[in-house]
């Protein structure tokens, strides 16, 4: 059997084709994937999964619908990881260096081992953006961290019980309400959006077959 490689799904061995994805080789394998998936294109965050090859000692992060299944491979998917998110409204919090220590005190207590970085699906400087939290630097903090998908995975390395996804998200929600210029177009289109500008226009898009919306999103305006 050329091309199929052995991989452990939940500690029992299949021989999947090489080149499927770990999520492609699990409904090849026969589960039904009911958490732990969800756009399959890398942007949602929730097929996080760790895996290990047999023989060696490291143990990687990475998202399942990205990641090509390889020889011995052992996974374990995270459908779900307990992140720590703390309440808060932000209209009545500001941009200071202190709210974060109200907020999120374990950052400080961050022993730069770098294992969130090292554990991180997105490639993100994890560490660094942390690093920028700690220091009340949001808007680096949330330049830093915009391509995170919240999948959890360097949390679930370390040791000081940071949840680094959330720590970005306040410092991007800081950053939008308080410190990045207001965006006027942004707030036009906003406005005429609650005023029903587009209502006939998505109840026609939504009436279309998938291939075409495809082809309008795909060549669509962008605007500079
Ligand atoms: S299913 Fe959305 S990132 Fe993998």
């Amino acid at each position: 059997m050329e091309n199929m490689v052995n991989v452990y799904l939940f500690g029992k061995r299949y021989q999947v084709p090489a080149g499927l994805t770990i999520m492609t080789a699990m409904e090849y394998a026969g589960y039904e994937l009911v958490r732990g998936c969800g756009c399959r294109n890398g942007f949602c965050g929730a097929c996080a999964t760790i895996y290990r090859i047999k023989g060696e000692s490291a143990l990687h992060g990475c998202l399942a619908c990205q990641t090509e299944v390889q020889e011995g491979m052992y996974v374990a998917t995270l459908p779900f990881f307990p992140l720590e998110k703390r309440v808060y409204d932000i209209e009545q919090i500001k941009p200071t260096e202190q709210i974060m220590m109200q907020l999120y005190p374990e950052i400080y207590s961050c022993i730069g081992c770098n294992a969130c970085t090292k554990a991180c699906t997105q490639e993100l400087n994890v560490m660094q953006y942390i690093a920028y939290a700690q220091r009340g630097e949001y808007e680096k903090c949330a330049e830093e961290s915009f391509d995170c998908v919240m999948c959890g995975v360097c949390s679930s390395r370390c040791p000081a019980g940071i949840s680094h996804p959330q720590v970005a998200m306040l410092a991007r929600r800081l950053n939008g309400k308080y410190i990045a210029p207001e965006c006027g177009h942004l707030s036009d289109r906003v406005k005429e959006i609650d005023e029903g500008a587009f209502n006939e226009l998505i109840e026609s898009l939504m009436q279309k077959p998938v291939e075409e919306m495809k082809e309008l999103y795909n060549n669509r305006d962008i605007e500079q």
